[in-house]
């Protein structure tokens, strides 16, 4: 379940260049997502936050956006980083935004190496729930 022929360290570039992007004044914490959708498409995200602080969006919000903007597709490969360009996890919600565009079986590089949603997120509520 690693798909130890995947470049990680690629995608991870992708995402510390997105974070370079963000727009961080209040937390001083930038993020960048990167994730591969189905048909080799890459996506990206950067954190937008607010001067109503409640209102900021994670990295992750852009990338789902950007994923649904440039032709849909279900993601496959995800990771993010920090401005130190150290993996980081992605937050509660965002674990639910990217299993609505991924499923149990997309890979993320976590803090823990490379892991399915499945794990990330387990017994996850999804479209499956609504049927
Ligand atoms: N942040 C993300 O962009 N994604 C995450 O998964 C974790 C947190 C952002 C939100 C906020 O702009 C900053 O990191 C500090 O929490």
């Amino acid at each position: 379940m690693t798909d130890s022929a995947f470049d990680w360290d690629q995608l991870k570039a992708r995402a510390v260049e997105a974070a370079t992007h963000a727009y961080a004044p209040y937390s001083h914490f930038p993020v960048g997502a990167a994730a591969v959708v189905d048909d080799g498409r890459v996506v990206t995200g950067c954190n937008v936050e607010n001067a109503s602080y409640g209102v900021g969006l994670c990295a992750e919000c852009a990338l789902v956006g950007q994923l649904h903007l440039s032709g849909g597709g279900r993601l496959t490969h995800f990771v993010c980083v920090n401005g130190a360009s150290e993996v980081i996890m992605p937050c509660g919600r965002c674990r639910q935004l990217l299993f609505e565009a991924g499923g149990r079986e997309l890979l993320l590089w976590t803090v823990a190496g490379v892991r399915p949603m499945s794990e990330v997120l387990p017994d996850a509520f999804g479209p499956d729930d609504l049927t």
